[in-house]
Order: structure tokens, then C-alpha cells, then sequence
């Protein structure tokens, strides 16, 4: 009997979860039939100039406000970028929906990239923070900011997988990882458009740039990349597929020639791969005037033929230039191309105008101010910039130091430095609600135990007429705590550096500190992975704090003093010298590999006299720090890993168990990894490729157990022929708190069919 109620207990639950489903799906797809069926009657409405007006996006400062005005008036823009204030928005609206024929709106659009007012760590080191549920409520938050003020929709997330980092645009990526980039994409679009993109505090997010931006060549913005297709599907385009997959509203085509098809240009990645593939159904907008440079590529004659080329691609909507504007109405009246393929990109347009609510809800009302820098906001954004933290070096636990401590001395260029802690692309931060490590540590402690001395007026200055006061500030103190790196301006875009070393004066001013013997703790803040190999003996503890953000003086202040326990974990290999780059942990594994026994100029061995390995003459071959690296106060042992069975069929599951205690005094975080590597395959395959992380929280001398489930998916990538599969043979598997060797333990397994 207990059975027989158990089973219709259990039946009636599976009914329950299945009409809800269903009928959720009904929902979703009448809806999305209304929307589809409003668009018919749109476009029928439409005449050819007001088609191409809506495939226009105009930024204002480029344009006269009576001349924009009365274009929108005709109906000729179909969305506006960098449009002022909200009064300013609202004004444009009116016109668009009010006085233009159809009454269509317009999406605004601004580059919202890591948060609006209250600004968060820059990407690079949010994704140091391997916690995408914070990283969707910082993207929450941002666009509950950005959407009070009349914005629609964000240039974000920005998915280029990075593995260089003189590219200033590192900053704003989630670094050199498919896997954690991809978990980063769907935390960062969920965080912006919501569960429904209509909800008035929604944004729409845009991936970008697709694709392949972040392999430019020399680590130079814009540069051509050349990327093989088996490495675009496996490292490049996953992040962008995910993103795809949590429907993310639009995609941004980025600058670069990709294997000599300009990607604003490129019918391969942007009709066969997006649309085709993945079934893409928002919007493509073409990234800066990306579509009039297809002739500085040298793949476009003149604009008529760049607007020719953009639309064939599937570019949708055109940023700024105006080749779509002044040629489609001309080359679908030769019969050039076909009226279609504009109708195909209204479509994508109005879709995502339609899903976002904007015909129903056009305006947006002057925000009360206290819709910014809400305390919760600032709350996530001090804790979020404490997770992105990375712990890099504490020698003799000199970290945390003691809230008693007589005096500090703060020195450097970046203690006080609000404008450029907020880091690149923050259009919308303020310098003055920054909250810099001065003023933090002040408050934590006193003003009256703190001196401060910034040495260097900026991290460029080579003026070393400051020195002396910071050096008497140094001997009056306990410790020295030094703020230094790179000031805002020298990342993001067009800001790429050939040398990665400290700007400026900033080693000279480390050595001198450094020499008044007392204990000194540097804090780098930059917008890229550094090379500070000739300073880093000098400290006894390294926390590398990126740019981050409006509260990363507080963020700071209480990793310093251990009211916070870092756990941050690198994102992106550091290198030890610019000779080294590209340096990346999944790399392949080369006929003749590295050894760290093979160091320097090789003598030679009597069985193998000359070493012909892949090492450096002259240095070693691995980065200064890995992927997946970062101390914490207290320390973690990890249990040897245990795998469900050593054998696993394609349509199994495999088991990993791993038991991880917290060995150390205080309560931490740790970030727990699983990498795979694929022994031999139909291609050559990473030496190592991160699966699966989970963040875990351990009081001392708690231990807790984790468990991964792998399947066939997990082991599967675009082998021979472009095949997605996973293949069977032979596997390593790891876990540890690092992508090095000695941070994991790993176990053997094997893949049958
Ligand atoms: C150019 C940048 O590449 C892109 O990321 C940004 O969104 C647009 N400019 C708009 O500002």
C-alpha cells in the first residue's frame, strides 16, 4: 500500500513538473509567436529607408542634436550609443516613438562593462574570483544601475579568451580559459538580461567580440589573428557558444582579420557557425566603425562594398560608420542584393526590441540618485573585489597583519590613486566615490597609525624627488605596505604594452623602501598580469589586486589586516618575461617537451648529448605563476583523488571524489579544480584542460568531500575533421588547487565506445 501511495505520490509529481514545463514552453513560444507575427506586420508597414534606418546605430557627440533629431524623426536610426543623460534619452525617444511615422524605439546602447556607478573589479579579476553566482550579481547590479538611467543595453560581456598579456584588452576579458570563460559568459548574461529581458531592470548583454580578437598578433590591438579552426572551436569560440546557449540578446563582430577574413566580414563564423550551428536568433552588431575599416583590411573597395560585404556576412546592425546608411537602399535597387537580406536584419532587430519590452515601455524617467551606490551594491562590489584578490606570496605568514600593529607606513603611487583603481572602460564611475586603500586603512585602524607617502606622483613618474619622504615615512613605521602597478591608462583599449615590467620609478622606489629593513607587503594593482621578478625578493607578502573597483580600498584594507581571507585564483598564467608569451597552461605537449631537468645551455647527457628539448637557453620554460594559483591565510590538504571506476563506456558517468581539510587556523575558501588531459587523440590535445571548480568554504580542521560527475561531454572536442566527439582511450585526471603538477594529484582512466 505505502508503495503503491509512494508511486502515485511520484507520478503525480512528474505530472506536475511535466505540464509545467510544457505549458512554460507553450508560453515561451506563443509569446515569442505574437512577437513574430508583430514583426510581419511591422516590416509590411515599413518603407526601404526606414528597413536601413533601423539597421543604424549613431553616436551623438559625432552628430548635430537638430540633425540627429530629425533622423530619428524619419526613422532613419535604430538605436543610439553614448546618448548623454536620461532626460537626453527620453527626449530622443519621444521623437522616435511620438513624431516618427511607425513610432518604432530606439535601444540604447553604452559600453556597461564592469558595472555603472558603483564599479566592480575589471573582468580579468572578477573572473580570478572562479564564483560565477557573484559574478552574476555584480552584472545584476550593474544593470539595475545602467537601466534606471535609460540604457537597454550593454556592450558585455566581453568573452576573448586572452593568453597575452601586453594586450591591453586582457583587462577585460576572463582570461585565458574556455571552460571558466564560459562559465563567466552564462553568469554574466544571466546577471544582465534577468529570467525576461522585458523586466524594465534588465540589459540586454552583447558577447563579443567574435571572435578571435584576443589572439592578435605581438599582443597589438587590432591586430590579425590566425587561428585554426580546430583551435577557434576548442579555445576561442566556447565562451561565445555558452553565451549563445544562456540567449544572450546580441553578439558584437570584432575588429580583427580572422585568418584573412576580416570578422565583421565573415560569412564562416557569423552565418554558418552562429546562425546555422547555434541557432542564434538576436541580433549581430558590427563593433566600432568595423564595417568602413573592411577597407583599411584590404577587404572592401570602398564603402559601397563594405555594406555590400557586412550584410552578406550577417552583420545586422552597423556601430557609428555609415557604409549600411549610405549603399543598401542603392545596391538592393541595382539588384545587387537582395531586399531580404534586409529584411533579415530588421527582423533580428525588432526581435530583441520587442523581447526587451521597448515597444510597451519606451521611456525611462530621470532616476532618483539614490539608485546608485546602494550599500548592498557597494556591499557585493567590496566583496567581489575581495574574492578577485589574489594571494601571489606570504612568506612566514607575515599576512594578515595584526589590527594592533603601532604604525604603517603606505607608500606608492596607487594608495591614493581613485580614478585609477576603478580601472579601463568605466564611463560611468566616479573618481570621488572610490574609496582608495588610504582612506580604507585609515578607517580600519586610525588616521593616527597610518603615514603615507606616495613616492612616485604617478605610476609612469621617473621623478624621484619624492623618494626621501616616502623613505622617512618607511623608518618611522612597523611595515610598509606599498600600492603599486599600473595607473588606469595604461590598459584597455589601444593601450597595449611591449614591456610588462613596473612603469616608471616604481622598482627603484621598491628597493629603496626595501632597504630600510623594514617588513614590506606590496599590493600591485594593474589591469594585466606584470613581470616583477627584479622586486619580488624584496617582499615578504605579494596580494595581487588588479584594478578593482570602487571598493577595492576597503576590499584591501581587510584582506590586509584578516577581517577577509583571499581565495582568489589566477585567471591567466603570469609570465616571468615578455620572451615567454604566449604562456598558457593547456598548451599541447610538442614531440620533444620541456623539462625543468633540461634547464639552461644544454652539455648534454652521454645517452642524449645535446638535450634537444623545447626549454630556453636562458630561462626557464614555466610561467612565473600558473593558471589557477593563489594562496590563501590558511592551508588546505587534498586526499588522493578517487574515480567511481577506471573504465568508463560513452553513455556512462565517472565519479570523482576528492576530500579537501582545511589545515591551517583560520576559516577560508578554497577553489577546488578538476583538469582532464586526453593521452593521445585524432588531433593533439592540452597537456591539461580544466573540467569542472567548485568554491568551498572550510572552518579549521573541517574537511568536506567533493564530488564531480563526468560524462562523454566533458572528454569531447572538434578532433579530426571538425567532428565533436569524445574519443575513447586513455585519460589523466586531476584535482588540486592549481594547474601545475606538484598542486594535483591525478588518476588514470579510459574511455571505451
Ligand atoms: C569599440 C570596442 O571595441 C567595443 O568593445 C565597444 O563596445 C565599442 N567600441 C563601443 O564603445
Amino acid at each position: 500500500m505505502k508503495n503503491r501511495i509512494f508511486l502515485y505520490l511520484a507520478f503525480g509529481a512528474l505530472l506536475v513538473v511535466f505540464i509545467s514545463c510544457t505549458t512554460k514552453k507553450n508560453e515561451i513560444s506563443a509569446s515569442e509567436k505574437i512577437i513574430s507575427e508583430k514583426i510581419d506586420s511591422l516590416l509590411q508597414l515599413m518603407n526601404l529607408e526606414e528597413k536601413i534606418g533601423q539597421l543604424a546605430q549613431v553616436n551623438p557627440e559625432y552628430n548635430n542634436t537638430e540633425i540627429l533629431l530629425e533622423m530619428i524623426r524619419k526613422g532613419k536610426i535604430g538605436s543610439v550609443i553614448n546618448a548623454g543623460d536620461a532626460d537626453f534619452r527620453k527626449r530622443l525617444q519621444q521623437v522616435a516613438v511620438k513624431e516618427s511615422r511607425l513610432g518604432i524605439p530606439l535601444i540604447f546602447g553604452r559600453d556597461v562593462i564592469h558595472g555603472y556607478r558603483t564599479v566592480f573589479p575589471i573582468p580579468l579579476a572578477q573572473s580570478c574570483s572562479w564564483n560565477p553566482e557573484l559574478v552574476k550579481k555584480a552584472a545584476q547590479i550593474a544593470a539595475f544601475e545602467a537601466s534606471s538611467d535609460g540604457i537597454h543595453w550593454t556592450f558585455s560581456p566581453m568573452l576573448d579568451i586572452a593568453r597575452d598579456p601586453r594586450w591591453g584588452r586582457i583587462a577585460e576579458s576572463n582570461g585565458e580559459d574556455p571552460y571558466l570563460g564560459s562559465q563567466m559568459a552564462i553568469a554574466m548574461v544571466n546577471g544582465y538580461q534577468g529570467d525576461k529581458l522585458n523586466n524594465p531592470h534588465a540589459l540586454a548583454a552583447c558577447a563579443k567580440h567574435y571572435v578571435g580578437y584576443g589572439a592578435a598578433e605581438g599582443g597589438r590591438d587590432y591586430n590579425t589573428t590566425l587561428i585554426p579552426e580546430p583551435e577557434l572551436r576548442n579555445i576561442y569560440l566556447p565562451p561565445f557558444k555558452a553565451a549563445v546557449e544562456a540567449k544572450v540578446a546580441t553578439v558584437m563582430s570584432a575588429f580583427n582579420d580572422l585568418n584573412g577574413i576580416p570578422a565583421t566580414a565573415n560569412e564562416f563564423t557569423l552565418r554558418q557557425i552562429l546562425r546555422t550551428e547555434w541557432a542564434f536568433d538576436g541580433f549581430v552588431v558590427s563593433d566600432w566603425t568595423s564595417i568602413s575599416e573592411l577597407i583599411n583590411h584590404g577587404y572592401a573597395a570602398d564603402e559601397r562594398d563594405a555594406a555590400l560585404k557586412a550584410i552578406q556576412a550577417g552583420i545586422d546592425m552597423e556601430m557609428v560608420s555609415t557604409c549600411y546608411q549610405d549603399h543598401l537602399k542603392e545596391l538592393i535597387q541595382n539588384g545587387v542584393i537582395n531586399e531580404n537580406l534586409v529584411n533579415e536584419a530588421v527582423r533580428n532587430i525588432l526581435r530583441i526590441k520587442f523581447r526587451k519590452g521597448l515597444f510597451d515601455n519606451p521611456y525611462t524617467e530621470k532616476p532618483d540618485s539614490n539608485v546608485f551606490l546602494m550599500p548592498a551594491h557597494l556591499e557585493t562590489a567590496k566583496e567581489l573585489a575581495i574574492q578577485s584578490t589574489v594571494l601571489l606570496k606570504n612568506d612566514n605568514n607575515i599576512l594578515p597583519l595584526s589590527e594592533n600593529i603601532n604604525k604603517v607606513a603606505l607608500i606608492g603611487p596607487l594608495a591614493d590613486a581613485p580614478l585609477d583603481q576603478l580601472g579601463m572602460w568605466t564611463p560611468d564611475g566616479r573618481p570621488e566615490e572610490a574609496v582608495t586603500p588610504l582612506t580604507a586603512i585609515r578607517q580600519l585602524i586610525g588616521n593616527q597609525r597610518v603615514i603615507y607617502a606616495a613616492g612616485l606622483e604617478k605610476s609612469r613618474s621617473t621623478d624621484k624627488s619624492r623618494f626621501n619622504n616616502a623613505i622617512m615615512a618607511a623608518r618611522q613605521a612597523d611595515a610598509c605596505i606599498m600600492f603599486i602597478g599600473e595607473e588606469q591608462i595604461l590598459s584597455g583599449e589601444a593601450h597595449s604594452r611591449a614591456f610588462l615590467n613596473l612603469p616608471g620609478a616604481q622598482e627603484e622606489l621598491v628597493s629603496a623602501i626595501a632597504q630600510t629593513g623594514k617588513p614590506l607587503i606590496i599590493i600591485i594593482m594593474a589591469g594585466r598580469p606584470l613581470i616583477f621578478d627584479k622586486i619580488e625578493n624584496k617582499a615578504k607578502a605579494i596580494l595581487y589586486a588588479w584594478h578593482g573597483g570602487t571598493m577595492a580600498g576597503p576590499a584591501i584594507a581587510d584582506l590586509l589586516f584578516g577581517k577577509a581571507i583571499p581565495s582568489g585564483k589566477l585567471s591567466v598564467s603570469f609570465p616571468r618575461t615578455e620572451g615567454q608569451i604566449p604562456v598558457y597552461y593547456n598548451h599541447r605537449n610538442t614531440g620533444r617537451p620541456p623539462s625543468k631537468e633540461n634547464l639552461g645551455i644544454p652539455t648534454g647527457t652521454p645517452l642524449d648529448p645535446v638535450n634537444y628539448s623545447s626549454n630556453y637557453l636562458d630561462l626557464d620554460f614555466t610561467p612565473a605563476y600558473p593558471f589557477g594559483y593563489g594562496l590563501s591565510y590558511t592551508s588546505f590538504e587534498y586526499s588522493p583523488i578517487s574515480l567511481s571506476k577506471d573504465t568508463m563506456s560513452k553513455n556512462d558517468t565517472l565519479i570523482v571524489k576528492v576530500t579537501i581539510r582545511n589545515t591551517g587556523k583560520y576559516a577560508g575558501t578554497e577553489v577546488v579544480q578538476l583538469y582532464i588531459r586526453d593521452l593521445v587523440g585524432s588531433i593533439t590535445r592540452p597537456v591539461k584542460e580544466l573540467k569542472a571548480f567548485r568554491r568551498i568554504a572550510l572552518e579549521p580542521g573541517q574537511s568536506k568531500e567533493i564530488v564531480f560527475t563526468l560524462t562523454q561531454s566533458d572528454f569531447a572536442f572538434y578532433g579530426k575533421n571538425m567532428t565533436y566527439s569524445a574519443e575513447p582511450g586513455q585519460f589523466m585526471i586531476w584535482s588540486g588547487n592549481s594547474s601545475d603538477d606538484k598542486d594535483l594529484s591525478g588518476a588514470i582512466f579510459y574511455l571505451t565506445e
